[in-house]
């Protein structure tokens, strides 16, 4: 095959997202190869644009239809498959060929692939790609991380077919080694955060308004056409529009309610706890998911602790649902707070040297959790690059003290009619503690003192103490640290 004639970029995994993908290349104007072991894919690729696009079941023939230096993206599953395509890929590519890992692989996994390869030669780029299947037709959002001089080869490809918001591409490079993955899986974990905050409000909006489907469907569409406004609150809204060819009601209410999760969001809790950072909207979020499926034990409970039938829930439901607007709008504020700081606190201690104001800006298109308010992050951070946590952004925190309101409303009000909206008290609590400039912690250090002599540290001295506390005389005594 003549170097001229061979394709600019090749893909291993041609499901839905890896034929997506290749199809917005080529709309680019490059020509494309694809590779994967099913037979019926291939064909299905090869027809799809026979002039641009050439499927491949053998890895040999696929890898010597590039063009070098080669560009090789992966998109299969997350863990053991990622190791053995990589071993496969050595044993047929040159050394200075790119390979791109453009599943939501865990960053740890990808830092050490990042080595392994560095030192055989191979540049590696970890990327997070988010949009979901029309994402990757039309344009995603995308998060590589890894080698700097493989991302410039690779630049004007992804520039292309990433989403672009006000003409600008929806993607950049995020920094060393696995900071695209770790971006992407912190991405996942705001992911998680908002869906569950929306289907608190579908839990009010019907078991405690007692809305119909109809008439939640129109306050999706009226949040969604104002500040709220975000891709999920968009399907949302649409979900609740969809109803099966011939069928009088909408699909959602026959789909069981146990969620399923990937694992993202269960790491993205298990990194920030790795760096002690607070994460709790994160955690809550994948901790309803599990207990979601733990049907058998939820309809035991069920009957065993009926809720008593409280008073109606709002004697005024247009004014409710405007101060339930403010509730959300506080707690999608938390979410994305709380994973920006886990971004500002993994760049300190992994040293990515990541940019917190490009992620913000590339999450305004073409990702699951674009929104509004991320044009709002994004015009924090350009104000101040270095700044910690969104909350101390002026403007942001004019926008959270005018919503505290309706928050403090809506918590109480799900406790007093025993509706769950953990998403929602997580939010307010972490807030009033974030605002704590005494927090009881005082009291934890004495216990662990107490019981276990963990010794604690005394406002105004250095060093830490110890205290027989059931000794007398009660002395305290100056400790090893
Ligand atoms: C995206 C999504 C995508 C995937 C989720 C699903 O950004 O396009 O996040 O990566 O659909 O990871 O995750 P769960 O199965 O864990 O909900």
């Amino acid at each position: 095959m003549k170097e001229e004639s061979k394709s600019a970029f090749g893909m291993i995994g041609l499901g839905t997202m890896g034929s997506n993908l290749l199809l917005n290349i080529v709309d680019q104007g490059y020509s494309c190869s694809g590779y994967d072991i099913s037979p019926q894919k291939v064909v299905t690729l090869n027809e799809l644009n026979p002039e641009a696009i050439h499927g491949f079941t053998d890895l040999k023939e696929f890898v010597m239809s590039l063009s070098s230096p080669r560009i090789v993206m992966m998109l299969v599953p997350a863990g053991a498959i990622v190791d053995s395509v990589i071993e496969e890929l050595l044993a047929v590519l040159d050394k200075g060929d790119i390979i791109i890992d453009g599943g939501n692989s865990h960053f740890i996994d990808t830092d050490r692939r990042f080595k392994y390869l560095e030192e055989k030669g191979y540049h590696f780029i970890g990327m997070g790609v988010s949009g979901g299947e029309s994402g990757a037709r039309n344009g995603p959002s995308m998060m590589p991380g890894g080698d700097k001089q493989a991302y410039e080869a690779i630049k004007p490809i992804l520039t292309k077919i990433a989403a672009k918001v006000n003409g600008e591409p929806t993607v950049a490079y995020m920094g060393e080694r696995s900071a695209g993955h770790f971006v992407k899986m912190v991405h996942n974990g705001i992911e998680y955060a908002l869906m569950q905050l929306i289907s608190e409000t579908y839990e009010v909006l019907k078991h405690g308004l007692e809305l119909t489907d109809e008439e939640i469907y129109e306050v999706y569409k009226t949040w969604n056409d104002g500040r709220l406004q975000s891709y999920l609150l968009e399907i949302t809204r649409d979900i609740f529009a969809f109803k099966e060819d011939g069928s009088k009601h909408l699909l959602l209410n026959d789909i069981k309610d146990e969620a399923k999760a990937k694992g993202t969001g269960k790491w993205t809790s298990q990194a920030a706890m790795d760096l002690n950072l607070p994460v709790p909207i994160i955690d809550i979020s994948v901790s309803m998911r599990d207990l979601s499926k733990y049907k058998d034990l939820r309809t035991k409970g069920a009957e065993l602790y009926p809720n008593p039938k409280a008073e109606p829930y709002s004697d005024d439901n247009a004014k409710y649902i405007a101060s339930m607007e403010e509730a959300f709008y506080f707690a999608m504020v938390s979410a994305y707070a709380q994973g920006m700081h886990l971004l500002y606190r993994a760049n300190e201690d992994y040293k990515y040297d990541l940019d917190l104001g490009v992620i913000a800006k590339i999450w305004r298109g073409g990702c699951i959790i674009r929104s509004a308010f991320l044009e709002d992050i994004y015009a924090a951070y350009k104000k101040n690059p270095e700044l910690e946590h969104i909350f101390l952004d002026e403007d942001i925190h004019q926008s959270v003290v005018n919503s505290i309101p309706g928050i403090r409303t809506f918590v109480s009000d799900v406790a007093k009619h025993g509706i769950a909206a953990p998403a929602f008290c997580v939010s307010l609590s972490y807030f009033d503690n974030f605002r704590n400039k005494e927090m009881p912690a005082n009291l934890i250090q004495a216990q662990r003192d107490f019981f276990g002599s963990h010794t604690y540290e005394l406002k105004g001295k250095t060093g830490v103490f110890h205290t027989d506390w059931e000794e007398d005389p009660k002395v305290n005594t100056e400790a090893d640290s």
